[in-house]
């Protein structure tokens, strides 16, 4: 096949604007503004050894971890893209302390939806040229349209979301996205600048033969992860697994969604949350993951079933193949 004969991300979008899910063209304006915005960071990733942006920026966000340059710039041009078109009425961000009101206009507070973003996910990797990411996350907002955004317009629950996606800025340049009605991926050509639909409909398989944890913080882990983990390493029916771990949440969820398999970042002793983000990792992935036929929790709870009570909440996470979740779950019962 040649590019003619695939389908764009452009023309997919207007496609599915004509379904009842969105038919105001609203949401069409702020998927195009999330794609422009993708282009724009993945040219800075593609350069980031020759145009200085790599390393640290000298600061730390408001979660205590220390900002890489890219952290910081991805940040700005997402918030710039979506503030610039107006297609949001509020912004949450894993960089920025605060939500962010748009107020460019009167007709931003006339937006009805709500975008939280991880800008840049994995970017302990850009240093070292391995894959990161971009993952988002939209709700309609439950205050009054016309209104400043309150908290309780970001603080809902993941079966709220509209829609869910992430980038992945790999050895290609993917954009995976959900509005409630499966899976599609794209792939960027980037001699075109142009994402064409080259993964439809993307299903977990029911089980697999990944797991994907960071076995490093083996000694830290609840005992039911430890007894999972020591399962996937017995030799007995379809095992040992393999192991695989990038670090980067992105492209780990990424394989195991095209491969079979699970990822976890349990909660630890020193971290009784765990280290994702409940508003800009887990509920995007949790509802991913779902459309795509997979499960995710908190080994306990289904992820987008928990109140979220302030925006930057972390939440241990076990998300992936179906039956591999529901094992993983009984050991962490049984313990
Ligand atoms: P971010 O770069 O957005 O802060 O996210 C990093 C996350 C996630 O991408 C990854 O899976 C995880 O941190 C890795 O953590 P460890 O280095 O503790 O394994
Ligand atoms: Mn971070
Ligand atoms: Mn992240
Ligand atoms: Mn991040």
């Amino acid at each position: 096949m040649s590019e003619q004969s695939f389908q764009t991300l452009g023309e997919f979008i207007i496609d599915k604007q004509e379904d009842f899910l969105y038919s105001t063209g609203e949401l069409s304006r702020l998927l195009s503004a999330i794609r422009l915005a993708s282009k724009v960071v993945n040219r800075q990733v593609n350069k980031a050894g020759i145009a200085n942006i790599i390393g640290k920026a000298g600061n730390e966000n408001i979660q205590g971890e220390e900002q890489q340059k890219l952290d910081v710039l991805a940040n700005e041009i997402f918030i710039e893209a979506l503030s610039q078109r107006e297609v949001v009425c509020g912004i949450a961000s894993e960089e920025s302390d605060d939500f962010i009101e748009i107020q460019a206009s009167c007709n931003a507070h006339l937006s009805k939806y709500v975008v939280l973003i991880d800008p840049l996910d994995g970017s302990s990797n850009i240093d070292v040229n391995v894959s990161v990411g971009t993952i988002f996350s939209i709700y309609r907002r439950v205050s009054e349209p016309g209104t400043p955004v309150i908290l309780e317009d970001f603080l809902q629950k993941g079966v709220n979301q509209i829609a869910a996606g992430y980038v992945v800025y790999g050895s290609s340049t993917m954009i995976v996205y959900t509005t409630g009605n499966g899976v599609n991926g794209f792939t960027l050509d980037p001699s075109l600048g142009t994402y064409y639909l080259s993964h439809p409909n993307m299903m977990f398989s029911r089980t697999g033969k990944i797991y994907s944890i960071n076995e490093g913080n083996y000694i830290k882990f609840p005992q039911g992860v430890k007894d999972y983990i020591k399962y996937c390493q017995r030799e007995e029916e379809d095992r040992p697994y393999t192991s695989r771990y990038i670090g980067s949440l992105v492209s780990d969820f990424h394989r195991n969604m095209i491969k079979g398999g699970i990822y976890i970042y349990p909660s630890t002793s020193q971290s009784p949350n765990g280290k994702l983000r409940l508003l800009y990792e887990c509920n995007p992935m949790a509802f991913l993951a779902e459309q795509a036929g997979g499960k995710c929790t908190d080994g306990f709870q289904r992820i987008m079933e928990i109140q979220p009570t302030e925006l930057h909440q972390r939440v241990p996470f076990f998300c992936g193949s179906y039956d591999m979740v529901e094992k993983a779950e009984a050991f962490m019962r049984e313990a």
